[in-house]
């Protein structure tokens, strides 16, 4: 585990960061802190996480051994100028932008640092989190290791080979907001069907995590499970018709398989 962290770029993604890593017990405010930009931000994340937050990215790398740069793609290559100057090979870098590959990470650093490119999500922040991981060529089995171990106290990390890297970005990235449309589309159905708005949003929110829960901890087959709930002549089957009638799967798929391509041309851009 490394002990001292520093999040450059504290927006939406930063902040889950830094709010799973507090929450997991494992870090006080003492051992993090961030940079950002936008003096408001700035002042908010201070003022809720009691951390550090700088407008200077040295210090931040100064300070921490773990550094993770979660700014928009766009703006990686200005924070990795400014990292590049003050890195050492003792501090590990780990970048979570889309669609940033490692060749294009290393261009910008001394070439011993240990470089980990990683694609999570949103739920970080309450640390039920998707994380892969893809190491630099520099980075030892056992830096690997530590920084898989951080990473581990915001929820799930797998090590993948970064030709995955768009396919994750398009799936895991951005998955959790495929999700939140289905749960809004649920819970519309509920106020539809005469049930109060919040009521209707924490049965279905439930339901969703309920059955997340389902698929990890048994591992059973998300079919077995569909019809392990759809009995025959029930209600199940007449809703899940009506799905497969509004190309349901075929929709999810194409909006995965668009997300990837648009993180393609990031990573070209
Ligand atoms: N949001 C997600 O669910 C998600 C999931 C997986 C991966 N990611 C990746 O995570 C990264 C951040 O995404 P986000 O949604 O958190 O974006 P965001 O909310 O825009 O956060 C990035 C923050 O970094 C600030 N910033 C820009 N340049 C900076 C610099 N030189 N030093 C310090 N701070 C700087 C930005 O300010 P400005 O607004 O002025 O630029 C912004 O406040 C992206 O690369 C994205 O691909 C996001």
């Amino acid at each position: 585990m490394i002990k001292k962290i520093g999040i450059i770029g504290a927006g939406k993604m930063g902040e889950a960061l830094i709010a799973g890593f507090l929450k997991s017990k494992a870090f006080t405010p003492q051992d993090i802190c961030a940079s950002e930009i936008v003096e408001g931000r700035r002042r908010y994340i201070a003022d809720t996480y009691h951390i550090e937050c700088f407008e200077d990215i040295e210090k931040v790398v100064a300070f921490s051994d773990l550094i993770i740069v979660a700014v928009k793609p766009g703006n990686v290559k200005n924070v990795l100028e400014g990292i590049g100057k003050a890195i050492t090979p003792e501090k590990s870098l780990v970048s979570i932008a889309a669609g940033i590959t490692l060749d294009y990470l290393i261009r910008y650093l001394p070439k011993e640092i240990p470089v980990i490119r990683v694609m999570p999500n949103l739920a970080c922040f309450v640390r039920e989190g998707m994380m892969a991981v893809c190491p630099s060529e520099s980075t030892s089995h056992e830096r690997l290791e530590a920084v898989k171990e951080n990473l581990g106290l915001l929820g799930r990390v797998i090590t993948l080979e970064e030709k995955y890297f768009d396919a994750v970005t398009g799936l895991v990235g951005s998955g959790p907001a495929y999700i939140y449309l289905v749960i809004e589309a649920l819970s519309d159905a509920g106020v539809k069907l005469g049930l109060p708005k919040d009521i209707a949003t924490t049965l279905v929110a439930q339901t969703v995590l309920g059955a997340g829960k389902m698929v990890v901890e048994t591992g059973e087959h998300p079919a077995r499970l569909r019809e392990m709930v759809a009995t025959p002549g029930g209600t199940t089957i007449e809703g899940l018709i009506e799905l497969e009638r509004g190309r349901l799967r075929a929709t999810l798929i194409d909006a995965v398989v668009k997300a990837t391509e648009r993180a393609k041309e990031l990573s070209k851009a």
